[in-house]
């Protein structure tokens, strides 16, 4: 059976799961993936592509042997059903590592997944024992690793392209959420071979537009972006408001698509990882992996809106 894009954006998921007699945890990902063209973002260093949303995983948490993670394995299990692969997570997010670890081989998902991580000692051998933990908890493959916070970035960059030629991981880079990390993450863009960069970026926290993002078009290195709802608190600034005539424009039915769908737009390789741990957000999430997209002129049309709300 297979769902056609009109009825993915139209419904709901229970009302989906109503309509189609009760069928969603039927149904593959590639049931949904094959309803229409999925939004890919491209890796500018390998030209891998990967559905341009990711899932933020910070608030995975809880005790695998003991606490109830139904919510979180639902978050995990809609989310690559409607075609995400991206989790980014790391071993400071509390158990975010074990819980995933645990969660995606209950759900026998582990190997489709694009595991993104992160490590911040200042010491190598340090970070090489916190890596080496960070590959046990998650049970597979890392994809890319990623200096947190540039902590140790000196220290830890070498080691980490060690390790991606020796093929432990596919993709090396650095994070920040502060735009005060902002002069010193171009310096490590221009200084080492990064594939990807994670910055905050938002429809109200534009200042990552300015030098890092043209950068990382210029380097052909890839943005994962955090914070794209502002912490959520992009939620609060438009809460009353309709959707404007124009989100119809990019096939965005909800605020968080419309969010995403901003940051997808830029031309360079922005994927948005926003954090959830709740079913129906991982949902709505996931409506913007699906549509169109913003060009520059209704992303600036988008910005005003946004100004003359505040
Ligand atoms: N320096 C770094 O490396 C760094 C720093 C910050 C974040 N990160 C990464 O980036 C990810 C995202 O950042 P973030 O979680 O801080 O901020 P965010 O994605 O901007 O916002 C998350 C908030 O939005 C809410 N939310 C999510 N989807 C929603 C929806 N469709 N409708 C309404 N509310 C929604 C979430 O609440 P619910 O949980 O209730 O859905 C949560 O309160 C993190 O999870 C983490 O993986 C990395």
């Amino acid at each position: 059976m297979k769902i056609t894009r009109r009825d993915w954006l139209g419904l709901g998921l229970g009302a989906g799961a109503a309509a189609l007699g009760g069928r969603w945890s039927a149904l593959s990902a590639a049931d949904v993936v094959s309803s229409g063209p999925l939004n890919m973002a491209v890796i500018p260093s390998s030209g891998e592509k990967v559905p341009a949303v990711g899932l933020g995983t910070v608030d995975f948490q809880g005790d695998p042997d003991k606490d109830d993670l139904t919510p979180l394995r639902q978050t995990l299990e809609v989310f690559h059903r409607l075609g995400g692969r991206l989790l980014d997570t790391s071993p400071n997010y509390g158990n975010s590592e074990n819980v995933l670890g645990r969660l995606l081989a209950d759900l026998s998902i582990r190997n489709d997944m694009f595991m993104a991580t992160k490590v911040d000692r200042e010491n190598r051998a340090e970070g090489e024992e916190r890596m080496e933990g960070s590959f046990r908890r998650l049970g597979g493959a890392i994809e890319l690793m990623q200096v947190h916070n540039l902590r140790g970035a000196d220290v830890q960059l070498p080691a980490l392209v060690e390790w991606k030629k020796e093929g432990r991981f596919k993709y090396i880079g650095i994070t920040t959420h502060r735009e005060s990390q902002h002069q010193e993450i171009e310096g490590y863009m221009r200084r080492y071979p990064l594939d990807f960069v994670q910055v905050n970026y938002s429809l109200a926290d534009r200042a990552a537009a300015e030098r890092i993002l043209p950068l990382a078009q210029d380097q052909g290195i890839a943005v994962l972006v955090n914070r794209p709802f502002g912490k959520g608190g992009l939620f609060g600034v438009v809460r009353g408001q309709p959707l404007p005539d124009w989100a119809a424009d990019i096939d965005a039915s909800s605020w968080g698509q419309v969010f995403l769908k901003y940051v997808m737009g830029h031309p360079a390789a922005t994927l948005p990882i926003p954090g959830t741990s709740k079913p129906h957000h991982a949902e709505d999430n996931a409506g913007a992996l699906y549509g169109r997209l913003p060009d520059m002129a209704l992303r600036q049309e988008m910005e005003r809106w946004l100004d003359n709300l505040k």
